[in-house]
């Protein structure tokens, strides 16, 4: 049996337009999945939108129709953006979907039946716009104001039911003590061992102020607060909860080993969904990873500035440079770390000239042009394959991929795949085939030497097949190579001498040499 591996993105806000913070999260959820597939892993990569809460309720009164109208034509357009960036999610769960609901009541009424949630008095400082309450030493810090929205923070008391997260103090922080990548990066884990370090307090998990969510069971003036009812549904698509046995048997893909997420939803997802999952003695996610954000032109984003980049800016891009070279931005200078990443036109420009026309597309299109002229583009035989240690070199920086990318390390992954694709140039600058070429003689070597640069390109392509699939398809079937990710067998592909000589290898141009144009936006 392959091993399983399965990764989520958060489920998105149905009452917002699409920005680059989903595609962004979803991009890179895409790129392990891709590559896990790829070395045979049984993979499970789930995203969703978030349908229920106060929010969606208000907007679509405001539109005039119905929240569940609202939700269907929004959820349709996150589905959509995910065919648009060429995302392959497993699955796509919506918080409206029946079985959901049913799973989400089962769950909520499991917690009641365990006393792990009970029906009290509630007062604190409330966001309306997130929905969220705060305590008073947090409410205090953000001078009584929405984080996100700047609106004043409102003092509300509700009789609702609540999740005894105080209970589960010891054992979250053990969590942490003994599992230190169950959030990465690091200083995000120490930001929530912080928190923790406040103690914990129950939360409520109901709400009775609008109709838009699911009921709690046995009480339907209350409906679930929206985050719990979001969470379960890393559980839910898998079938966890249903008292049927479902069509596709999905349960081993739980525990998650990524759950991805920004770095504003990281307290729900990094202790209240543990202390949830425990409470109902289910297995934890083995890493909750959380992103920092993107930033534009230097700024935090904003419509005002006029430096949002939405769904239409980002379409200018994939149009003007192609998919591929937007997900490489995305995926190698995005905030994976603890720092904002600054997403600016010029930047793009440059690492889409420097990684991908100078670097991928230059190597590529000079070693094909070579054997073209040299050997009629008919991949030439090695004489000598062990020469120049390229089978072990390529072999480090293959291994070194793999592990960075089941690490969630992304930008040493592809750096690792870049690194072979460097050492092909400098080999080509060192021994100058093209002057060897002149002397008939030297023509077994020159045939060695370029049969090692296309090996190591052809290596490299697979490894960054996940970043870039478009753009590498296109090499595979202009050098007429059978490389299926689907098959899953990467680790096979990355046996050196997997070129046969006399493959037709034809020219190739992967990505054409752009100016800068201020018109991407
Ligand atoms: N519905 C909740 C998640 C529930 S998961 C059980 C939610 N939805 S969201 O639509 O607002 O979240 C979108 C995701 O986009 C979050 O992970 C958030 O961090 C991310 N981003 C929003 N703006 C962003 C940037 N500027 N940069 C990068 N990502 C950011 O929260």
């Amino acid at each position: 049996m392959a091993e399983t591996r399965s990764i989520t993105t958060p489920i998105y806000y149905v009452n917002a337009h699409p920005h680059i913070g989903h595609v962004y999260t979803s991009t890179v959820c895409d790129v392990y999945a891709r590559f896990e597939r790829f070395l045979g892993r049984d993979v499970f990569f789930l995203t969703g939108t978030d349908e229920h809460g106060q929010k969606v309720e208000t907007s679509a009164r405001e539109q005039g129709i119905s929240p569940s109208e609202l939700a269907d034509r929004n959820s349709a357009v996150f589905r959509d953006v995910l065919d648009l960036f060429s995302i392959s999610n497993d699955d796509f769960i919506r918080t409206t979907d029946a079985h959901h609901e049913q799973q989400v009541q089962f769950f909520v009424q499991r917690l009641i039946d365990r006393d792990a949630i009970y029906l009290g008095e509630f007062e604190g400082w409330y966001d309306k716009g997130q929905e969220e309450y705060y305590t008073e030493t947090k409410a205090r810090e953000l001078e009584y104001k929405s984080p996100i929205s700047g609106q004043d923070l409102v003092r509300a008391t509700e009789q609702n039911y609540y999740f005894r997260l105080s209970s589960f103090q010891d054992r979250i922080e053990e969590l942490y003590e003994e599992q230190p990548d169950f959030v990465r990066p690091q200083a995000r884990r120490n930001e929530m061992l912080g928190r923790l370090r406040e103690g914990l307090n129950d939360v409520p998990i109901s709400r009775t102020n609008f109709s838009w969510g699911i009921p709690v069971p046995g009480n339907e003036e209350h409906v679930i607060y929206v985050w719990i009812d979001a969470l379960f549904n890393y559980v839910t698509a898998l079938g966890l909860g249903l008292e049927e046995e479902p069509e596709e048997n999905r349960s081993r893909f739980w525990p998650a080993d990524y759950h991805i997420v920004g770095k504003e939803i990281l307290w729900f997802h990094s202790v209240i969904w543990p202390a949830v999952l425990m409470a109902l003695d289910l297995p934890l996610p083995r890493c909750i990873y959380a992103h920092s954000f993107w930033i534009s032109e230097g700024q935090k984003m904003s419509k005002s500035l006029g430096n949002f980049i939405d769904l239409e800016s980002l379409e200018g891009y994939c149009n003007r440079y192609g998919g591929d070279a937007l997900r490489w931005y995305l995926v190698t200078q995005g905030p994976l770390g603890a720092t904002d990443a600054d997403f600016s036109r010029q930047h793009f420009h440059d690492v889409y000239t420097t990684d991908l026309v100078n670097t991928i597309g230059n190597c590529t299109s000079r070693v094909s042009a070579m054997i073209g002229k040299y050997f009629d583009g008919l991949a030439p035989a090695d004489p000598d394959p062990s020469s120049d240690g390229w089978p072990e070199s390529t072999a480090v920086h293959v291994e070194a991929c793999i592990a960075s990318m089941e690490e969630f390390d992304l930008v040493d992954s592809c750096e690792q795949a870049m690194a072979i694709i460097r050492r092909v140039d400098v080999y080509i600058n060192e021994k100058e085939p093209f002057k060897l070429a002149k002397n008939p003689d030297s023509m077994p070597e020159v045939g060695g030497i370029l049969y090692r640069c296309a090996e190591a390109l052809r290596i490299a392509s697979c490894l960054l097949a996940a970043a870039i699939p478009e753009r590498m398809e296109a090499l595979w079937s202009s050098w007429n190579l059978d490389i299926d990710p689907g098959r899953g067998n990467l680790q096979a592909s990355m046996n050196w001498g997997g070129l046969a000589a006399g493959t037709k290898i034809e020219k190739v141009a992967l990505f054409p040499r752009l100016e800068l144009d201020d018109s991407t936006d």
